[in-house]
C-alpha cells in the first residue's frame, strides 16, 4: 500500500474526527516545566567516568571501542574541524577549549570536583544525566538501604531482597536529580538527538553535517549498546535491569517503545528548532527540521495508536501542514514553541503509560538494522 504523507486523508485519523473532550488531560498537562528541553547536561554536575567504573567496568569497556569514548573526539583533529572553526570565527588553538562550542557536543564538560575538566569523548553522564555535585544521583542510585557492598554483585544480591517502598523512593530520587534510566526512553532519545540534529544555523552553514539519519533503536543497537548490568558476560539485545523489572517487558516491546519514543523526541525537537529558525530554504536547518517534522508525523500517523492520535489533532487545531510548514513568518516562534509543548505532554504520558512497553500493536515496526557492530556481539 502506498504510504500517505502527514495529512492525506488517512482514514483511521479522519474517523476519530478532531478530538473534543478526550484531550482534556492533554491540555491540562501543557506549560509543566520539561525534564529535557534543549539543553546539553550541565557541567557542574558531571562528575566523570572514573566514578563510574568500579562496577561499571564491562559497560565502559564497551563505551571505550565506540564512537563516543574515541571518534566523536579525534574528528576535532579533522582537517574539516579547523575550516568549521574559522568560519565561526574560532582560532584553532580554541577548538578544544571551553571557549569553543564544539567540545559540547565532541567531548564532556566536567565540573563537579571543582574546576572544569574536557573530557574526551561523550561519557557515560553525557547520556545519563550528570550524577555527581549537591544532590547528585550517584551514591543514592546504587543504595538499596542495606550498608555499603564492595562489589556490583554484592549490590545485585541486595537488590533481591529491597522492599518496594525503598525502590519507589530510590527511583523517585534518582528522578529527582536528573538521572536518566533505561526506562526514561523519551528523555533519553531527546538527548541523543540535542548532538545528533546540530541546532546551529552557522554551523551548518558553515558546512558542518545535520546528521539528518538518527533514528533511536538503529543507533542505540549497534556500537552503542551496553546492556551489561546483571550479567557483565553479556551484551543484551535489550537492557538487562528493565527487562527484570516491570510487567510483561519483552525485547520487541522494548524497540517498539524506543522506536515510538525516538519519533516523538524527534518530532518535540524538531519543532523546537522551527521555533527558532530564521529560514526554510533549501538545506537550512529550517528546511532540515519540516522534513524531520513531516517523517515523524508519518510514523504518528502510521503507529494507528489512538493515545497518539491527539498529536494529529494539535497539528490541525494550529494549521500546520507541509505548505504552511514552509513559509517562515514573524509568529513562528510562538507557535512553533506553543505546539512543542503541546505534543510534549501528549508524549510524556504516552511513555508513561507504555512504559512496560507492553500492548503496543504490530504495526509499530522498529528497524532491524544496527549502526555499527554492538560491543561482544
Ligand atoms: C558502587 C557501584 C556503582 C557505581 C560506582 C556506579 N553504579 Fe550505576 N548501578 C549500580 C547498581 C547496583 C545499579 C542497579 C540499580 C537499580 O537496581 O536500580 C546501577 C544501575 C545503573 C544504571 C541503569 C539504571 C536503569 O534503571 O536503567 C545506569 C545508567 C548507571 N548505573 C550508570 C552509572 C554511571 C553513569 C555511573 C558513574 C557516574 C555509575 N552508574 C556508578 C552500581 C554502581
Ligand atoms: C550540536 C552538536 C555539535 C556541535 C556543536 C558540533 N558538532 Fe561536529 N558533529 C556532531 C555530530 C553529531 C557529527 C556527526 C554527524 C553525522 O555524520 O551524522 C559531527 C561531525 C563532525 C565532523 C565530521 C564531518 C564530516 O563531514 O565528516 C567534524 C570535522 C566536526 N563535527 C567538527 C566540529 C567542530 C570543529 C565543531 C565546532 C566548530 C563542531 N563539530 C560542533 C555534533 C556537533
Ligand atoms: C554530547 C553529544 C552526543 C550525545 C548526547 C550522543 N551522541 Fe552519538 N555521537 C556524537 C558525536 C560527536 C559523534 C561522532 C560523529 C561520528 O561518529 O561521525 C557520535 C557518534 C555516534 C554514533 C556513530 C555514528 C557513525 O556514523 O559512526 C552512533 C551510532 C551514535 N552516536 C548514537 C547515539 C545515541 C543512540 C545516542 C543517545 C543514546 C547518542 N549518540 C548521544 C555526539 C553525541
Ligand atoms: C550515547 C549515550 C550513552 C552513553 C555515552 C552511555 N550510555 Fe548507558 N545507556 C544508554 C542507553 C540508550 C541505554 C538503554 C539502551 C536500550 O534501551 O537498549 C543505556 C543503558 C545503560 C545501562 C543499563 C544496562 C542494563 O543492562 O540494564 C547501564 C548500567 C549504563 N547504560 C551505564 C553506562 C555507563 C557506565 C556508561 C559510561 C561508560 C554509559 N552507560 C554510557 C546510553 C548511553
Amino acid at each position: 500500500m502506498q504510504r500517505i504523507r502527514f495529512f492525506g486523508n488517512y482514514a483511521w485519523w479522519r474517523a476519530r474526527g478532531v478530538c473534543l473532550a478526550g484531550c482534556g488531560l492533554v491540555w491540562a498537562l501543557v506549560g509543566g516545566a520539561s525534564v529535557y528541553s534543549q539543553q546539553l547536561i550541565d557541567a557542574t554536575k558531571v562528575i566523570g567516568r572514573d566514578a563510574c567504573s568500579k562496577c561499571h567496568a564491562a559497560e565502559l569497556t564497551a563505551w571505550q571501542g565506540s564512537a563516543h569514548g574515541k571518534k566523536a573526539w579525534d574528528l576535532l583533529d579533522d582537517p574539516k574541524a579547523s575550516d568549521f572553526a574559522r568560519k565561526l570565527g574560532i582560532s584553532a588553538a580554541d577548538i578544544k577549549s571551553e571557549k569553543s562550542t564544539c567540545t559540547r557536543c565532541h567531548g564532556t564538560h566536567q565540573k563537579a570536583t571543582g574546576n572544569l575538566i574536557i573530557a574526551k569523548g561523550n561519557s557515560c553522564e553525557s547520556c545519563h544525566g550528570g550524577a555527581g555535585g549537591d544532590g547528585g544521583w550517584l551514591a543514592v542510585h546504587s543504595d538499596y538501604g542495606q550498608g555499603a557492598a564492595d562489589t556490583l554483585a554484592a549490590l545485585l544480591k541486595q537488590r533481591e531482597s529491597e522492599s518496594a517502598d525503598h525502590l519507589a523512593s530510590r527511583k523517585a530520587a534518582t528522578q529527582k536529580a536528573g538521572m536518566n534510566r533505561a526506562e526514561d526512553a523519551l528523555a533519553i532519545a531527546s538527548n541523543c538527538l540535542q548532538c545528533h540534529i546540530v541546532p546551529d544555523e552557522k554551523l551548518i552553514a558553515a558546512g558542518h553535517p545535520s546528521s539528518t539519519k538518527f533514528e533511536f533503536v538503529e543507533w542505540a543497537q549497534g556500537e552503542v549498546r551496553h546492556n551489561f548490568l546483571l550479567n557483565p558476560k553479556e551484551n543484551a539485545e535489550v537492557p538487562s535491569l528493565w527487562l527484570a523489572t516491570g510487567e510483561g517487558r519483552t525485547p520487541k516491546g522494548r524497540k517498539q517503545l524506543m522506536f515510538l519514543a525516538g519519533q516523538l523526541a524527534d518530532l518535540v525537537l524538531s519543532l523546537r528548532i522551527r521555533a527558532g529558525v530564521t529560514s526554510a530554504k533549501r538545506g537550512t536547518l529550517g528546511d532540515l527540521a519540516n522534513d524531520r517534522i513531516d517523517d515523524a508525523l508519518d510514523e504518528v500517523e502510521d503507529a494507528e495508536i489512538d493515545d497518539l492520535a491527539p498529536i494529529l489533532d494539535i497539528m490541525k487545531k494550529n494549521k500546520i501542514k507541509k505548505s504552511t510548514l514552509k513559509k517562515t513568518k514573524a509568529g513562528d516562534k510562538k507557535l512553533y514553541s506553543g505546539v512543542a509543548d503541546e505534543v510534549q505532554a501528549v508524549a510524556d504520558a504516552f511513555v508513561e503509560k507504555y512504559k512496560d512497553a507492553n500492548g503496543l500493536p504490530a504495526s509499530v515496526k522498529p528497524p532491524r538494522k544496527a549502526k555499527g557492530k554492538a560491543f561482544g556481539g
